[in-house]
Parts: C-alpha cells; structure tokens; sequence
C-alpha cells in the first residue's frame, strides 16, 4: 500500500508547554515572532502565555490581533498587509482554530504575489507554499489545526467556506498546552470537542484512511470518547482538559491525512450562510450522517464506537453501530446542542438555501471521502432532515 503522512516537524506538549516558547523557536533558529491571534487573547491577557516567555528570551515581536471566528477573506488580505514589510522571521499562531487558520492564509498569500485573492488557492488547487516557519500554539481542543495542512478561510463575495490544503498551510511546529484550554467557555469546550470527535470519527471511516492515519484515529477516539462530556460539565477537571487537548490534536493528524469527510462538506455552507460556529454545525450534523453512512462502513463505525465507550467491547457491529448513533443523539442534547431552527434559522431561509449549500459541499471534495457517498438529492435531503 501508498501512502503519504504529513505531521509538524516539532511537537511540544504538555502542562506548562507555552512557556517554552522561546526554547522551541531557538532550536528552530527563529527569534522574530509575528504573533497572529484574536482581540479576545489580547484584552483577557492571555497572550501573555507566549509574550511573556519571549520577552524573557530577549526576542522581539509584533502583535496581529484582528481575527476574526470564523475567518474571512478580507481580514487575511489586512493580515498580509500588515505584515508585508514587518522584519520577521516566522509566525506564531495563538488561539482557537480561527487565529491558527487565518495565520496558516496569511503565511499561504505572503509567499504569492501581491494582491492574489484567497480563492486562488481553494482547493482542487495544493497550496504547498507560504512565507515564513509557522508555530502553532492551540488554546482549545480544538479544531486540531495546529497539526493539520488545512485552513478554511469564508470568501465574502460568495459567501463559501473555502477548503485550502497543501504544505504551506502545515505548521512547522506546535505546542499543545492543555492549561491554555482550563478557561474556555462551556460552549466552545462542547463545540470544539464535538469537532475534535468528528474529525477522529471521519478520518477513522474515511476512504483516504491509511494504517498510519488510523493509529491517530483511534487514540483520538478513545480519548475524547472519554472525556468529552467531563470537560463540559466539569470545566475544572484537569484530566479531561489534557486528555482532550492530546486527542484534538490526534485527531488532526488523523484527519490532515485521511481526510473528513461528508459532515464537514456539509458542515461548511452552514457556518458559510448562516454563521454557525464550526464545531456547532458538524454537532447538528453528526447524528443525522452518521445513521445515513453507518451500512456503507459497518465493522468500522462499530469499532469506532467500542473504541469511544459507546458500545461494549462483546457488541456486534450492529449493535454497536446503532449505539454510536444514539450516543451521538444524547451527546447532542447533554452538551446543548440546538438544531438549526433552535439556533434561529428561518425555515424559508434554510430551505431557500439547501441546494446551493448541497452543490458547495459537494465541490469541496470532502462528501467523497464518505463511505456513503452522496449526491445533491441525497445532501439536501439531510439538510431538510436535521432542520
Ligand atoms: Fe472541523
């Protein structure tokens, strides 16, 4: 069997992990930071984390902290601006998946020449080049970012999530540090941790899924499977936070290279149209795909779920397999999850827009990773099913 596996050159991870910041950029011969993150890290002073490390190293860098959740076009094109004539040497991502995906854009469109649109690298198109070293630094667990060659970064003229893949969007380095996630709200911790799951579970059930990828897969699965409910109702519980720190991080490497699947190709035009959290629309998702997929994947979905503590380890796989969909359901309602007309959607809205998402989700590649592989009728129809 081919395969390829694509991982950061240096992981750094563990309890205290970003306080070595400046150890880590020093074996990687690095020492002026950009620093890409969010308004938020900035006015809590959890930047800190990472400022306070580096000052102590004597390294000078400069702050971006114009992200956006949910990152668009137009705030990376400011982001190149304000650092196309910076003296630095590498970029340092901190934060949730938003920041870390809108350095891994920045870094892809300082490396073209100036004024190239962001759409120019959507995939089918590989973005295998960017500027400068980037370190990504996490602070939920998490999107997972910070170990995969993905960003996703929404076109404001047509309103798309765009998947941009390659190696220039593959961070050099991470540093996973679990203590940055004990202060994430409860809803980004059940958003971000469902998100983490899916990854683990679509890269398990992908058709890219190799034996390296699934080895990632399943670790994630067993950790988050363990732990996702504890870090909701428990925000406290420093066993939980560091287990699901690890597995959102496995589950990126897991999924970087099997690839997801069909709920983020559906996810995706839902965060697109109507600003739904990332993790939150592949929630309203998971169940619904899940039971729609589970024939096509059977032994594999079953695994998943005795690997997660869904299923006993005697449950055949059909039991299993339906155990993993009702888990998901009570995931779901014990981590308050809304479907989308909870969430505020209006019907007329919703359904006014499930075919120009169903196209959108199928042009992203992601619904033929599916074991169940879709088309249009059959996407709307899961669309019209969760609403
Ligand atoms: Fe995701």
């Amino acid at each position: 069997m081919d395969m390829s596996f694509f991982a950061p050159r240096y992981m750094d991870i563990g309890a205290g992990a970003a306080s070595r910041i400046a150890v880590m950029l020093g074996r990687l011969g690095l020492n002026r930071p950009l620093i890409v993150t969010d308004p938020m890290m900035v006015k809590l002073g959890l930047i800190a984390r990472v400022t306070e490390p580096l000052d102590r190293a004597g390294m000078v860098y400069t702050v971006f902290s114009e992200t956006v959740p949910e990152p668009v076009d137009r705030v990376i094109e400011a982001g190149v601006r304000f650092a196309a004539d910076l003296d630095i040497d590498c970029i340092v991502a901190f934060g949730g998946g938003s920041p870390i995906d809108t350095a891994k854009a920045i870094n892809i469109l300082l490396a073209a020449p100036e004024g190239t649109r962001m759409r120019t690298f959507k995939v089918p198109v590989v973005a295998d080049t960017a500027a400068l070293p980037l370190i990504a630094v996490p602070t939920t667990a998490g999107t997972g970012s910070e170990a995969t060659r993905f960003t996703v970064i929404t076109d404001t003229e047509t309103d798309e999530k765009m998947l941009i893949g390659g190696l220039g969007a593959l961070p050099l380095a991470a540093i996973v540090d679990f203590e940055l996630s004990m202060s994430v709200p409860a809803r980004t911790t059940a958003d971000t941790g469902i998100d983490a799951f899916t990854h683990a579970l679509e890269a398990f059930v992908s058709r890219r899924a190799n034996p390296v990828s699934d080895s990632y897969a399943r670790a994630a699965l067993g950790l988050i499977g363990a732990n996702l409910r504890a870090v909701y109702h428990e925000p406290d519980n420093v066993a939980a936070r560091e287990a699901m720190m690890l597995g959102a991080t496995l589950a990126g490497l897991a999924f970087s290279n099997a690839s997801v699947a069909l709920v983020h190709g559906m996810s995706r035009p839902i965060g697109a149209h109507f600003h739904v959290p990332h993790g939150l629309s592949n929630a309203m998702l998971l169940p619904a795909v899940t039971r729609y997929s589970l024939h096509a994947a059977l032994p594999r979905y079953a695994e998943a779920a005795r690997i997660a503590g869904f299923a006993e380890p005697e449950d055949a796989d059909q039991l299993a397999g339906a155990k993993l969909v009702d888990e998901l359901d009570t995931i779901n309602f014990d981590l308050g999850v809304p479907t989308p007309e909870a969430f505020g959607i209006r019907r007329d809205d919703w359904y006014g827009r499930r075919a120009v998402m169903a196209d959108q989700a199928l042009a992203s590649g992601s619904p033929a990773n599916n074991p169940a592989v879709p088309d249009a009728a059959a996407i709307i129809g899961l669309y019209e099913a969760i609403y």
